[in-house]
């Protein structure tokens, strides 16, 4: 299975699935990495010697010419798959429609439970005893296409939004690298979720 990763952050998860490829075993690969600034996570990419892309939207006219562009960037590696992990942009229905349903996204929620940017700190803020990884296939909404799969995790009373944070962050780094191995060996069919 080829892969696409875009990321906007840290990119600890794609550093997960990159060492996850590194193993030949492994039946998936990462072909580029792509990402709307110059990410931090780029650096993991060049560590493996993964080509790497940056569109930034301030270099555009318009939302709608920095996602073609994006895309196109994109569709240029021929991925079976595409990964937001970590990628902080809302994308254009016509960029999502072009991979529907090969695109995924990690969130750090229980979806549809605190969607947006700040899951970690919106689950703190309304009292959450739980909350999780979901991995969930992309449509035009933000946080709200079908859910492919989610991993639950206890919120310890008192934690600080950054600690929970990389607690969450260590879960959805093994999530994440078990469902791109279950979709590359036929276990999870995207197709099956529709849109
Ligand atoms: C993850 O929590 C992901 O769910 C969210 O952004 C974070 C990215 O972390 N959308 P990293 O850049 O992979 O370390």
């Amino acid at each position: 299975l080829s892969l696409v990763v875009l990321v906007s952050g840290s990119g600890s998860n794609l550093k997960a699935l990159l060492d996850a490829c590194d193993n030949p075993l492994f039946p998936a690969k990462v072909l580029a990495v792509g990402s709307d600034k110059p990410a931090e996570g780029l650096a993991h990419a060049e560590q493996f010697g993964v080509p790497t892309f940056v569109v930034e939207p301030g270099k555009f006219q318009s939302k709608e010419h920095w996602a073609e562009v994006l895309l196109s960037n994109v569709l240029f590696h021929k991925p079976d798959l595409v990964v937001l992990a970590g990628f902080m942009r809302v994308l254009p229905e016509k960029f999502v429609s072009a991979l529907s349903p090969k695109i995924i996204n990690l969130h750090p929620s229980l979806l549809p439970e605190f969607p947006g940017a700040h899951a970690v700190r919106d689950a703190l803020a309304a009292g959450a005893t739980q909350t999780g990884s979901t991995i969930h296939i992309v449509d035009g909404g933000v946080d709200t296409g079908p859910v492919i799969s989610q991993r639950t995790l206890h919120v310890t009373p008192g934690i600080t939004e950054a600690e929970l944070h990389e607690q969450i962050k260590e879960i959805e780094r093994e999530h994440l690298v078990s469902i791109v191995r279950e979709i590359a060996e036929g276990k999870l069919e995207l197709e099956r979720f529709g849109r």
